[in-house]
């Protein structure tokens, strides 16, 4: 079918790429390009031999020029961009540039300031309408399968949706005292961020981790959920019909938040750049290279992941309450693909997205939230590509 070229080599760009290769009718060819090659050549190595042919290049995605060129050598159908969320303009940049399909599973954010929002890519709306090319945002899974997740209840469930929790667990365990589960440099700024949730038209601003609460979640039982500002918030209150209030919530174990507090007490989690012996320093990314690579966590972490959504609203005259969520084992995704589940939730939607727009089921020119097309064919590739997902009408609610 075509030719997809995946941006990164980290814990999600692994997943990426044994998926695309499990889907190889769709995926052809690919080729893994990355600011350090030797991590794009190992995971050619693991997977070379299929019917997916792989090739790997060095790339510096912050570099337009260098993208472009790099473009037009390969010839891609899709690019899938599994980079960090500041490289998003630029490859968007070079897709416009030379008529490429984009997606992505993070909303760019600038380096130098913690603020992460949809403006800065939906400004692209007209140029990739103009050009004919498809760019898809969000197709990990938060935000991601939660917006299909949300596309769904509305078609299949719902006249109106009034309330929508969006609710991430992670009960794995990887054995360190603290250890983040993808990119610690852009889950710290996440979760350092103020919270925010949506009500009656506009987002209120909450101090970090200020709002507490418990749920006993399926398969996993009762964790401490927290809530949290996340990106996908931003679209759904434009996208989703009806919708009063929409909140985000996800678990942190007390450990994790001690560690934490620590670590912004000393100022180590800081994004401001400091003199350290004649060299200028991020505290955060220094933080990041003496932390264990979330890659690394992979064999170490045991546990389930239970993440979705819970939709209440009115159906014919009448209230109803939805639940929907997918269950995922740290250990048999290591088991399957080399990775922990943080990393495969995000790798199997990202691949799901490429594909969809490479089969045409999502082809449509300009810039789109995931939960602008049909949920329907996703929703059907999450069962078969190792995200089963559940449902509940009648789950314990948050107040
Ligand atoms: N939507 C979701 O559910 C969700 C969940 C988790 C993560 N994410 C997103 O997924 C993305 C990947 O996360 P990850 O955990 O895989 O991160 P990661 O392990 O840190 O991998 C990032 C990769 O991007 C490469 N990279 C960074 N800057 C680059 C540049 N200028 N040019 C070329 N390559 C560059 C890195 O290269 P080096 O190897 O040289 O450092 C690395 O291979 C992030 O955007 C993250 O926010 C989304």
């Amino acid at each position: 079918m075509g030719k997809a070229l995946i941006i990164g080599a980290g814990g999600v760009a692994g997943v990426v790429v044994h998926k695309c290769c499990q889907n190889p009718d769709v995926f052809e060819e690919i080729c893994i390009a990355s600011r350090t090659v030797s991590k794009c050549e190992a995971l050619k190595k693991k997977l070379d031999g299929g019917k997916t042919k792989i090739q790997t290049a060095q790339v510096d995605a912050n570099n337009v020029s260098e993208l472009v060129t790099l473009i037009e050598r390969f010839q891609p159908d899709i690019v899938i961009n599994v980079a960090l969320p500041y490289q998003d303009l630029t490859i968007m940049d070079a897709c416009l540039a030379t008529k490429v399909d984009y997606v992505d599973t993070a909303n760019y954010e600038p380096e130098d300031t913690a603020k992460f929002e949809y403006k800065w890519q939906w400004a692209y709306r007209d140029r990739f309408k103009e050009a004919g090319i498809t760019a898809l945002l969000g197709s990990g899974f938060d935000p991601g399968v939660t917006g299909v997740f949300s596309a769904y209840a509305q078609k299949h469930y719902f006249d109106e949706i009034h309330t929508i929790d969006i609710l991430d667990a992670n009960a794995g365990d990887h054995g360190y005292p603290f250890a983040t589960n993808f990119n610690p440099e852009i889950n710290i700024r996440e979760v350092t961020a103020k919270g925010s949730y949506f009500e009656n038209g506009k987002f209120i601003e909450t101090d970090p981790m200020s709002i507490k609460k418990v749920y006993d979640f399926p398969q996993i039982g009762p964790k401490d959920i927290y809530l949290l500002h996340h990106e996908e918030m931003e679209s759904l209150a434009i996208n989703i019909k009806g919708i009063k209030k929409i909140r985000f919530w996800m678990t942190f174990s007390q450990n994790y938040l001690t560690h934490l507090q620590v670590l912004q007490n000393v100022g180590m989690t800081s994004i401001e750049p400091i003199n350290y012996e004649g060299h200028q320093i991020v505290p955060l990314q220094f933080l990041k290279a003496v932390l264990p690579d979330p890659a690394s966590l992979g064999p170490r972490t045991k546990g389930k992941t239970n993440i979705g959504c819970i939709f209440q609203g009115v159906k014919n005259g009448k209230p109803v309450t939805y639940y929907v969520y997918n269950v995922c084992d740290h250990q048999e995704c290591y088991r399957e693909v080399g990775s922990q589940a943080i990393s495969y939730t995000t790798g199997v939607p990202a691949m799901i997205g490429a594909a969809m727009v490479l089969t045409g089921k999502w082809k449509r020119p300009g810039v789109f939230n995931i939960e602008e097309f049909d949920p329907d064919p996703f929703m059907d590739a999450l069962n078969r590509f190792g995200l089963p997902w559940h449902e509940s009408f009648v789950p314990e609610l948050i107040d």
